[in-house]
């Protein structure tokens, strides 16, 4: 297989002109953090674009790994998340910042609420989000955050959100794999001007052994994996595939130099069964 970097990746436009790269790496809690993996998505991948979260645990790491990489701060896209146990006005504005300095960064390129229910006594979930949401649109004004968002709010959150606030979400984080397509909620998004991003895009790797993508794989030559990539960035989802193994990030950085046909497109977009690998907000008010 032929390296490519991805250093020309992609963007998608948010609505305040940003461009967000469309592939990112994901970092979680779950299955451990490598450092030689970051420093080698950075320098050797030419990985620009990092996800993250205080939930998640390795803010001081990633931090370590981005210094220690060399690269200009402007030239990534940081996105971090802000943890419901800190909602609230004052409480989000602290957590932004504390989240800035563990990761040695003055500001993110975007920062999510990360869920649409709130852990912290106060008002109803929609009082607390509008009021998280009301710290987030200053720290946007203020350039600690460039662009804001959400993460697993649906339409009906959304639509509560639009009542309350003044800045619409410039991004709505949310499960986005062959499993897992909520098409009217990316619909939604696609009219009210939200950035539509895709998390778990190999469904935790539940989708790898699905034979509908194992042929499509043989029949391009490629992994699963990276079929599955590939497919969310035909359709325009921004994606965030992680993987702590060099070998797996530097084979899902390779899909920008092949193609799905419609057919693929159509066979992958026909496997959806509602499940979920991660949360499921639907229960939320
Ligand atoms: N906003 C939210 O609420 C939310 C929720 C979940 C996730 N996320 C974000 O989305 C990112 C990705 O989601 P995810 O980690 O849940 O799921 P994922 O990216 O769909 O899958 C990750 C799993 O697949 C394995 N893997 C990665 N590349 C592979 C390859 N090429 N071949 C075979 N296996 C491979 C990884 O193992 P190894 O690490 O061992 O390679 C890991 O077990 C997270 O890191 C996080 O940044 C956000």
């Amino acid at each position: 297989m032929t390296f490519a970097p991805v250093w020309r990746c992609p963007t998608v436009p948010l609505s305040n002109g940003l461009q967000i790269p469309i592939l990112g790496l994901g970092t979680s809690h779950d299955g451990g953090y490598s450092h030689d993996a970051i420093m080698y998505a950075l320098t050797e991948c030419g990985m620009r674009h990092i996800d993250t979260a205080k939930r998640y645990g390795c803010e001081e790491k990633l931090g370590k790994a981005i210094k220690e990489s060399g690269l200009p701060r402007s030239d990534l896209w940081l996105t971090n998340k802000l943890w419901p146990a800190d909602y609230g006005y004052n409480a989000a504005k602290k957590a932004c910042l504390d989240s800035c300095s563990r990761m040695g960064v003055q500001y993110f390129d975007l920062y999510l609420m990360h869920w649409p229910e709130s852990l912290r006594p106060g008002g109803s979930n929609r009082e607390m989000r509008a009021e998280t949401w009301r710290a987030l649109e200053e720290l946007n004004e203020e350039g600690v955050c460039r662009a804001i968002g959400v993460s697993n709010f649906l339409v009906h959150h959304l639509e509560q959100l639009k009542e309350d606030c003044s800045i619409m979400p410039h991004v709505n984080q949310v499960e986005y794999h062959p499993f897992q397509q909520p098409s009217g909620l990316i619909e939604y998004c696609r009219q009210e001007g939200i950035v539509f991003e895709g998390y778990s895009p190999l469904a935790k790797g539940q989708i790898l052994r699905n034979p509908i993508v194992c042929q499509i794989a043989e029949k391009h030559q490629r992994t699963p994996a990276q079929i599955c990539i590939r497919w969310c960035i035909q359709n325009g989802v921004v994606t965030i595939p992680k993987s702590t193994k060099k070998n797996r990030i530097h084979e899902n950085c390779q899909v920008f130099d092949f193609q799905l046909e419609q057919a693929d497109m159509d066979a992958i977009g026909n496997l959806h069964d509602g499940r979920h690998v991660s949360w499921d907000p639907t229960n939320v008010e």
